[in-house]
């Protein structure tokens, strides 16, 4: 299909997708960094899963934008934002996926209307995938207690150990200055 076939909304489409993609990539690396950082290895790897995962979509976006003979620019990447702890962060996730599900709702709805089929499936397959993610996520949020029902606390009472020796109660003072909060404190995004 030549660009000029395609509605020029479609192609803001493409480009808002690719910026919105790279911009979850870069959150999602951050958050794996970050929690990393804390400790909290598997959900490090989740995190990490997911940046690959959203590659994959900016992949797939800039190999449709090329096949459409449009040069891929993605505008600007949101900045990353941060939380206390892993619950904030799976809250700050949960705005970016529900951009991403909205947007490809907005633009596969507006490729039927435009009778674009092509786009209109390229659109509601990516529509799937961030439905998908929603969908764990809420999952992942249950499992920690919930949005904000106990937050930090919950989180904290279901953390790993990482407190130093078996048996020892208390964390000592160096494992203390590791610890989520003062991280996130710390960290200047
Ligand atoms: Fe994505
Ligand atoms: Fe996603």
């Amino acid at each position: 299909m030549e660009t000029d076939a395609v509605h020029p909304r479609v192609l803001g489409y493409l480009g808002r997708a690719l910026s919105l993609e790279l911009s979850a990539v870069q959150h999602y690396m951050t958050q794996a960094s970050l929690v990393g950082l804390w400790g909290d290895e598997a959900a490090a790897d989740r995190f990490r899963q997911e940046t690959v995962e959203e590659m994959q979509h900016a992949e797939r976006i800039v190999q449709q934008m090329l096949s459409l003979g449009v040069a891929p620019a993605a505008s600007q990447l949101h900045p990353v934002t941060h939380a206390a702890d892993l619950v904030g962060l799976l809250e700050h996730k949960a705005v970016l996926e529900q951009q991403l599900i909205d947007h490809y709702d907005e633009a596969s709805r507006f490729c039927q209307l435009v009778g674009d089929q092509a786009n209109g499936e390229f659109f509601a397959a990516l529509l799937e995938d961030e439905q998908h993610h929603g969908r764990d996520l809420e999952a992942w949020l249950q499992e920690l207690g919930g949005r904000r029902r106990r937050g930090y606390a919950r989180y904290g009472a279901m953390a790993p150990a990482n407190n130093g020796p078996r048996g020892t109660s208390q964390r000592n003072p160096s494992q203390r200055n590791l610890s989520q909060r003062d991280l996130s404190q710390r960290a200047s995004f």
